[in-house]
């Protein structure tokens, strides 16, 4: 089947008490490891690519990459998402481009301007075919070359969200309940636990609508100390608890974010190779075990943390 949007399968998820993983591709291992994950385990997906990607990997490769998934992967739905739209001209390109979603993130910016970039998003997208996530609310974290630090970082004001989502036209919404991009996520020492009652009163207020969570690696313990033993230098490093993220999932939570724990699972798995073969120069002899390590990534979470496994 062709790309698709995320409308019918947030439907489901909605439905259903499940959600769509979206994860981040730079390049042809990753693309494969996660397709070839959801592909066996019959799950929905959705591809995101960001302004970082794009400038490192350039968007033709990116779509070209995902197309031939598509190809690979007949039995299940693929969307194509631009993650973190920073302006109109962005969110276009990947429109005429050939995505199927965008994210237009103007959440930086105050409430009223954040609507009327959005709302010009989402006319765009709307005429030709396109669904768009906006963003209320602010992660704390590191997106490309913007910083967020956890001071500046805000939860989002339930009482705002009809308005924004009436004014903007917006097809689902990213929220900020204590998630944050990145590595860091939480003090470590302390108990991380999200605001369910900020989510709570958001899904009160917009019955029905998809709710979108960013940030939501989880850090694996396991992939942090793998990464310090073969000579990497990542102390503190913190995620959201998957038990939280299984029950945001089952709430009106339908497609949660996920890229920092594909980055460590890749890199804790290049590190060992190097350190127990010291003599491969060929990359096949790494990025073939880094991409299954991949695969054992995504697979965990469509079954473990999304349960969107078999729902494709
Ligand atoms: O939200 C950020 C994503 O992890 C993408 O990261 O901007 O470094 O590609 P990036
Ligand atoms: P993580 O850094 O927690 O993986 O979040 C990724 C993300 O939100 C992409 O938009
Ligand atoms: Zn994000």
């Amino acid at each position: 089947m062709p790309l698709v949007t995320s409308t019918e399968m947030f439907k489901k998820a909605y439905d259903g008490g499940y959600a769509i993983g979206a994860f981040n591709v730079n390049n042809m291992e990753i693309v494969q490891g996660i397709t070839e994950a959801a592909r066996d385990l019959s799950a929905p997906l959705i591809l995101q690519v960001s302004k970082g990607a794009r400038a490192y990997a350039n968007h033709t490769y990116l779509v070209k990459l995902v197309e031939a998934a598509v190809i690979e992967c007949p039995n299940i739905p693929i969307v194509l998402h631009l993650d973190h739209g920073p302006d109109f001209e962005t969110c276009k390109s990947c429109i005429d481009g050939g995505f199927t979603s965008v994210m237009i993130d103007a959440s930086g910016k105050p409430f009223a301007e954040n609507i009327e970039i959005t709302k010009k998003v989402v006319e765009y997208a709307h005429d030709h075919g396109v669904v768009v996530e906006a963003e209320l609310g602010t992660l704390a974290g590191i997106e490309d070359d913007v910083k967020v630090k956890s001071e500046d970082s805000s939860y989002t004001h339930p009482e705002e969200v009809e308005e924004f989502v009436s004014k903007s036209g917006c097809d689902s919404l990213a929220i900020a309940i204590g998630t944050s991009h990145g590595a860091y996520k939480f003090k470590p020492g302390t108990k991380p636990q999200l605001r369910f009652d900020v989510l709570e009163e958001v899904s009160r207020r917009l019955p029905g609508f998809p709710i979108v969570l960013h940030g939501s690696s989880s850090v694996p313990k396991e992939f942090v100390e793998k990464i310090n033993k073969f000579g990497g230098n990542m102390p503190g490093a913190v995620g959201v608890p998957e038990d939280q993220l299984r029950h945001a999932a089952e709430l009106s939570v339908c497609k949660i974010n996920i890229d920092s724990d594909l980055r460590l699972a890749m890199t804790a798995c290049i590190r060992e190779h190097f350190a127990e073969a010291p003599s491969d120069f060929d990359p096949r002899q790494y990025l073939k075990p880094a991409r299954q390590a991949i695969k054992d990534m995504v697979s965990h979470k469509i079954v473990d943390v999304l349960g969107c496994d078999h729902k494709a």
